[in-house]
């Protein structure tokens, strides 16, 4: 057991009270004799630190002790877990404030312009060829999805990787994002001559908001068909809030015994991959790409193969996706930042902070389209591939330590003071910041439809958000789904129903035929096109729902609901006319709380009116007709 300081004079003389910050904590000092010596030089350094406020209302000893000792643990483990210390996060803190309060941009002195990248078109040579590389470079890369995120913004009670990403299957995020990896390594490995063991490695990076219930979700679906030994889940820790621009630690409101804590934001996947020596066990094993990707984008695998054949063959240390942008729209740009001191590098400068740095560098106009009718700053998603050697060797300099900002809400323009506490952040799109100007660092732009739909918004906020921009709900985000199969079934040849315009949560999407598929069965346009033939027709109320890897479309008509399961070692043709009631779309009020949650937030329940149903569980090779 830690020996304890024995009485409040040997504890003064321990701290070794000189200076005023000493005298600034009484009510420290009649508790001292409950902490041990490392306990007490942390309090030393919360004094000398100026948090002698979190000790205000400590009542006498014998009171609260145990809440007392948990909170020096509590401090221990911020100290622990911070590069530096507790110490380290406030210095840096209070510079950060400070340069926030005086409106510094981070990027003062740099000079932006269009860094180089590949444009893909969906569907032609040049995507198809991507794609054909991408799957077969898939079985060197290992995939890491960040979901470590409060989502504050949607307001979802459960993790968003359980929410569904779209709701004619119910599959929910985490069970597509396991099938298309699982899905990505029999195609790859299919490539391959001789037998192929090779497992797609799948991290996940949790917190303590996220941890137990993305544990819980994977083993009660047995990983959903994934080999437990391939997963491989890394909890990142929270950081303190701070309370003011002196970086005054914040008291949890619901405890007076904490300090308040808030996640530190996804660039700490640098850092916790580095530190698990994940990293040098993929590299011995051979791989080499890392994909990073996050909770709720249920198209991004639809650009994945397309976007790995780009670093593939442009050998990109850092391959960044990216949509088509708007200038001024409200998502990051790519661009190149050339400092006048010769520093170089390509990175995502947030949307706030382009157009004033294009404005101070010779662009009056600022941020604006060019011929396109786009900017040419691509838009960031945020999923990165980075390439795994040079991205270890970089690691191997910084530790994975990501620079930093801090994002305070002001009262007003004084900016002396926030309408709630602040935490330091980072990105893990900020990683490029430190590399050198040899880094092969580009980006992939492809479609909008094809490879960004995440699900961020309430349905109120959504509503409100401006004619044309991106509502990022649950309710666009499943609609996204069935108007990317649809397009790429059109692109293909089958005659598809125009989409029509509904309103659902005050959000008017367009509503095209429910077209799901596993991802065994189409992981590129190949697939679609070798698997749907063109004399297919849907109707813009069909739903079509394809569970099963080797089925064809041969010359179906649907005006109603179709699904059609099949074992792996089945192949089913399927052709005629299918006619039935089918599925129905119908409205539910998001305040409606007698409906569940999921169902809710997304303004519509599937009414199964009527539907056909095929199964084909055995072996062998069926054609059907009605
Ligand atoms: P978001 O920008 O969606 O943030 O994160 P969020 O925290 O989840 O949601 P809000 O802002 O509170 O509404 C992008 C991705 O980064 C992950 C999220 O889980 C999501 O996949 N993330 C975010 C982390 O893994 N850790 C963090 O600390 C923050």
């Amino acid at each position: 057991m830690a020996s304890t300081v024995g009485s409040t004079a040997e504890g003064l003389s321990a701290l070794d009270i000189s200076g005023d910050w000493a005298a600034s904590a009484p009510n420290l000092w009649k508790n001292l004799s409950l902490l041990s010596p490392d306990q007490v030089q942390l309090a030393k350094m919360l004094l000398q630190m100026g948090q002698s406020h979190l000790f205000e209302r400590w009542p006498e000893p014998g009171v609260d002790d145990d809440e007392k000792r948990a909170f020096f643990q509590q401090v221990a483990r911020l100290n622990a877990s911070y590069p530096g210390g507790l110490a380290s996060y406030i210095r840096t803190a209070r510079e950060l404030l400070a340069d926030s309060k005086s409106g510094k941009n981070p990027f003062d002195g740099f000079t932006p312009s269009v860094p180089s990248g590949e444009s893909l078109t969906f569907g032609d040579d040049n995507f198809i060829h991507f794609e054909e590389i991408g799957v077969k470079e898939m079985q060197n890369a290992a995939f890491v999805l960040v979901a470590g995120g409060l989502g504050e913004r949607l307001g979802y009670n459960g993790i968003k990787v359980a929410l569904p990403r779209e709701s004619s299957t119910g599959t929910c995020f985490l069970q597509h994002y396991i099938e298309s990896i699982l899905a990505l390594q029999e195609a790859s490995c299919r490539l391959v001559e001789g037998a192929c063991q090779r497992q797609i490695p799948f991290v996940i990076m949790t917190s303590d908001d996220t941890h137990a219930r993305t544990l819980k979700l994977l083993e009660s679906n047995a990983y959903f068909g994934m080999s437990p030994s391939q997963v491989t889940l890394l909890k990142q820790e929270k950081v303190a809030c701070v309370d003011d621009n002196d970086a005054r630690l914040a008291v949890d409101p619901h405890n007076k015994y904490r300090i308040q804590t808030k996640p530190h934001g996804h660039g700490d996947v640098h850092s916790l991959l580095y530190s698990s020596g994940l990293l040098k066990t993929w590299r011995d094993a051979g791989l080499r790409w890392v994909l990073f990707f996050q909770d709720t984008n249920g198209l991004l695998f639809k650009a994945i193969p397309a976007s790995l054949g780009v670093s593939a063959s442009k050998q990109y240390h850092v391959n960044s996706l990216a949509v088509p942008r708007k200038a001024k729209e409200a998502i990051g740009g790519i661009a190149k930042l050339t400092h006048s001191d010769g520093r170089t590098m390509v990175i995502n400068v947030e949307y706030n902070q382009l157009d004033p740095l294009l404005r101070s560098t010779g662009h009056p106009d600022g941020d604006v389209n060019c011929e396109t009718g786009y900017s040419p700053f691509p838009g960031n998603i945020n999923q990165l591939i980075l390439e795994l050697g040079p991205y270890i060797e970089e690691l191997q300099k910084t530790g994975g330590a990501i620079k930093e900002f801090v994002n305070p809400k002001y009262k007003d323009a004084t900016k002396t003071s926030f309408k709630s506490s602040t935490r330091l952040e980072c990105m893990m799109q900020d990683y490029p910041q430190t590399l050198p100007p040899t880094a092969r660092v580009g980006f992939t732009v492809m479609d909008i439809w094809l490879a960004y739909a995440p699900v961020k918004n309430n349905p109120e906020d959504a509503a409100k958000v401006p004619k044309g921009n991106p509502y990022h709900s649950a309710t666009s985000g499943e609609m996204a789904i069935y108007r990317a199969n649809s397009l790429m079934l059109k692109k293909a040849g089958v005659k598809v129903s125009d989409p029509v315009l509904q309103v659902f949560n005050g959000q008017e999407v367009e509503v095209w035929p429910r077209v799901t598929w596993k991802p065994q069965w189409a992981l590129t346009y190949a697939d679609v096109k070798s698997k749907a033939s063109e004399s297919c027709y849907i109707s813009q109320r069909s739903t079509l729902i394809i569970n099963g890897r080797n089925i064809f479309l041969e010359d179906l008509s649907l005006d109603g609901a179709f699904v059609i399961n099949s074992a792996d070692d089945a192949e089913v043709k399927i052709g005629g006319s299918v006619q039935n009631k089918g599925w129905l779309l119908e409205n539910v009020d998001y305040k409606d709380t007698s409906v569940p949650e999921e169902v809710r937030i997304r303004g519509f329940r599937i009414n199964k009116v009527e539907q056909l149903e095929k199964t084909y569980n055995e072996a062998g090779k069926f054609s059907w007709k009605p």
